[in-house]
C-alpha cells in the first residue's frame, strides 16, 4: 500500500506543471569582499537550500552551452522535481587506508566495513568557515567517487603500487584509496580525489593540492587484467599504454584524450576552470556543482552525494595554496629582471594572480586542438595554465607532452603551438626561466 502511494504521488510529481522557482535566499552582501572567506561563506546557503541559484549558477558557469559536459547537466542538473535532484543521496560508510589497514591488507585479509565505521558525516552541518574546510579535507581525502577493482593489489602488494603512483605517506597510510561499500553494498576499494590531486613532495610528505604525476591509470589496468589472466584486445591495450604517468581520460565521450592531472592551487583566483576552460568560476556554485555533478557521474547516475559534503570540499579547494617556492637563485635585481622579460612577453595572457587569464582561441594557441573543440568539453580555446610551482609541473600542455621550461620555449620543439619567447636572447632567456622557476 505505502509503495503503491509513493508511486502514485511520484507520477502526480512528474505531472505537474513546473512552477518557476523563485530563489528564496537573500542576495550577497555588496559590502563582501569577493572571493574573502566571508564572501564564500555568504554563497553556502544559496548552494544547499535554494534550487533556483543552483540552476541559475549551473547555466551562467557553461562556457560552452553546446558541448556534451554542459548538454548532460542542462538536462538533468537543477530540476528540483525531476533529474538528478531525485536521486537516492549515497553516503557511504568508509575507513581510510592508514598503516594498519595496509598491513591487514598485505596479509590477505579485508577489513569490514560495517555497522561499527561511522559515516563520513553525522548529518549536521558545520557553522563556521574552518569546519567546513576540515569536513571539506576529509570528503577530499575519504568520499569516494566509486569502487574500482585495480587499486586492490596496489594496496596489499607495495612494490606494484609503487609502480603505478600508490604514493604511501610517511606514517604508512595510503592517501587517495579507501575501503568503502559500493552502491550495490559490496565492500571494495574506492577512489577519491586524492589519488589524483595529492602527491608526496621531495621531503616525501603527501601534500594536498599536488597533482599525482607519477600515477599510472592505463597501467593499472593492464596488470590487473594481465594478474588475472584475462586477454586484452591490442587497440585497448596501446590506448592504456599511451595514458603514461599524470594522465588520465576523464572525458565524457568515447575520444581517447588523456589529460594532465593540474595542480589544484589557488583556484580561488582562477576565473576558468579546466584546461579548455570549461566552466566559468564567477562564483563558488560553479565549482560546487562541478563536484556535485563528478560524483552524479561517477556512480552511473544512480546516487548523488550530500550537498553539505559537495560544500564542504568547495571550501577546502578554495583554501588550498601551494608551498612556498624556492627562494630565488641569484641578485634580486636579476629576478626583477626577469620578471619584466616575463611581463613583456608572456603577461598578456598569464595576467592574473596565479598566472591565467582569459580564454585563448586555439587559432591563436596552437597547441594540439583535440580537447579544445572537442565534442566533449570544447570551448574553441585553451585556458592559460596557472604558472603556480610551475617549476615542478612538466610536464607541460594541457596534455603533458613538453618535458622541460627549456624545451617549452625552444624554437626547435616539434610539438606544435605556444611559440612565445622563442627569439629571446641567452641572457634574457635564462632570466625568465630562473624567474619562472621562483613562481
Ligand atoms: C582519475 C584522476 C582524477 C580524480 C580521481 C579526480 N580528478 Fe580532478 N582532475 C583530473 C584531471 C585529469 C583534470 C583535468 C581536466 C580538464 O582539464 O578537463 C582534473 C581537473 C580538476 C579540477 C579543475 C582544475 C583547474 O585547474 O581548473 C578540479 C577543481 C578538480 N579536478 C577537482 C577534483 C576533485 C574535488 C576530485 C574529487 C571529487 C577530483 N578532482 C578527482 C583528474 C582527477
Ligand atoms: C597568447 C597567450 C599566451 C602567451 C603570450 C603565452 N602563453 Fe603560456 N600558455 C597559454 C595557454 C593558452 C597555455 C595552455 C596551452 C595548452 O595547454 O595547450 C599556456 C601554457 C603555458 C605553460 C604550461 C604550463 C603547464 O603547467 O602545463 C607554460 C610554462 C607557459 N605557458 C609559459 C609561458 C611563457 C614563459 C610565456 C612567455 C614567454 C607564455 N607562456 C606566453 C597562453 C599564452
Amino acid at each position: 500500500m505505502r509503495a503503491w502511494l509513493a508511486i502514485a504521488l511520484l507520477i502526480a510529481a512528474c505531472d505537474a506543471p513546473r512552477e518557476p522557482i523563485a530563489p528564496s535566499t537573500p542576495p550577497i552582501d555588496p559590502s563582501l569582499e569577493p572571493w574573502s572567506d566571508a564572501w564564500l561563506d555568504a554563497h553556502a546557503t544559496r548552494y544547499l537550500d535554494d534550487a533556483r541559484a543552483r540552476r541559475d549558477a549551473l547555466e551562467a558557469s557553461l562556457t560552452n552551452p553546446e558541448n556534451l559536459y554542459s548538454q548532460t547537466r542542462l538536462a538533468a542538473y537543477g530540476r528540483e522535481r525531476s533529474g538528478w535532484d531525485v536521486l537516492p543521496v549515497w553516503s557511504p560508510r568508509v575507513r581510510r587506508i592508514d598503516a594498519e589497514v595496509a598491513v591487514a591488507m598485505a596479509r590477505g585479509e579485508t577489513p569490514a566495513i560495517d555497522e561499527r565505521v561511522a559515516p563520513l558525516w553525522a548529518g549536521t552541518r558545520p557553522t563556521t568557515h574552518d569546519a567546513w574546510i576540515a569536513l571539506g579535507e576529509r570528503v577530499f581525502f575519504e568520499l569516494p567517487l566509486r569502487t574500482e577493482p585495480f587499486w586492490d593489489r596496489a594496496i596489499r602488494d607495495a612494490e606494484h603500487g609503487a609502480s603505478v603512483g600508490v604514493e604511501r605517506a610517511p606514517d604508512g597510510s595510503v592517501p587517495g584509496l579507501v575501503l568503502t561499500r559500493d552502491v550495490e553494498g559490496r565492500t571494495g576499494v574506492g577512489i577519491t580525489c586524492a589519488l589524483c590531486h595529492s602527491a608526496r613532495d621531495a621531503s616525501g610528505a603527501i601534500v594536498a593540492g599536488r597533482a599525482r604525476r607519477t600515477l599510472d591509470y592505463g597501467r593499472v589496468r593492464i596488470d590487473f587484467y594481465e594478474a588475472r589472466g584475462a586477454a586484452i584486445d591490442p587497440h585497448t591495450r596501446a590506448r592504456w599504454e599511451s595514458w603514461g604517468p599524470g594522465r588520465a581520460d576523464v572525458l565524457e565521450d568515447v575520444a581517447d584524450l588523456p589529460i594532465a592531472i593540474p595542480d589544484l592551487w589557488g583556484l580561488r583566483h582562477q576565473r576558468l576552470l579546466t584546461q579548455a576552460g570549461t566552466l566559468r568560476h564567477a562564483t563558488p556554485l560553479a565549482l560546487a556543482i562541478r563536484q556535485e555533478t563528478q560524483y552524479v557521474q561517477a556512480n552511473h547516475h544512480r546516487t548523488r552525494p550530500p550537498r553539505e559534503l559537495m560544500w564542504a570540499l568547495v571550501a577546502y579547494l578554495e583554501s588550498l595554496e601551494a608551498p612556498a617556492a624556492p627562494a630565488y637563485v641569484g641578485a634580486t635585481r636579476d629576478r626583477e629582471r626577469g620578471a619584466l622579460v616575463f611581463a613583456r612577453e608572456c603577461g598578456r595572457c598569464h595576467a592574473n594572480a596565479v598566472g591565467s587569464g582569459d580564454l585563448v582561441p586555439i587559432d591563436e594557441i596552437g597547441t594540439d586542438a583535440e580537447l579544445a573543440t572537442g565534442r566533449a568539453r570544447g570551448t574553441g580555446g585553451y585556458r592559460p595554465a596557472p604558472l603556480v610551482r610551475v617549476a615542478d609541473a612538466a610536464p607541460y600542455l594541457h596534455h603533458g607532452v613538453v618535458p622541460t621550461l627549456e624545451s617549452l620555449l625552444d624554437p626547435a620543439r616539434e610539438e606544435p603551438g605556444h611559440r612565445f619567447g622563442m627569439e629571446l636572447d641567452d641572457d634574457e632567456l635564462g632570466l625568465l626561466i630562473a624567474y619562472l622557476r621562483s613562481r
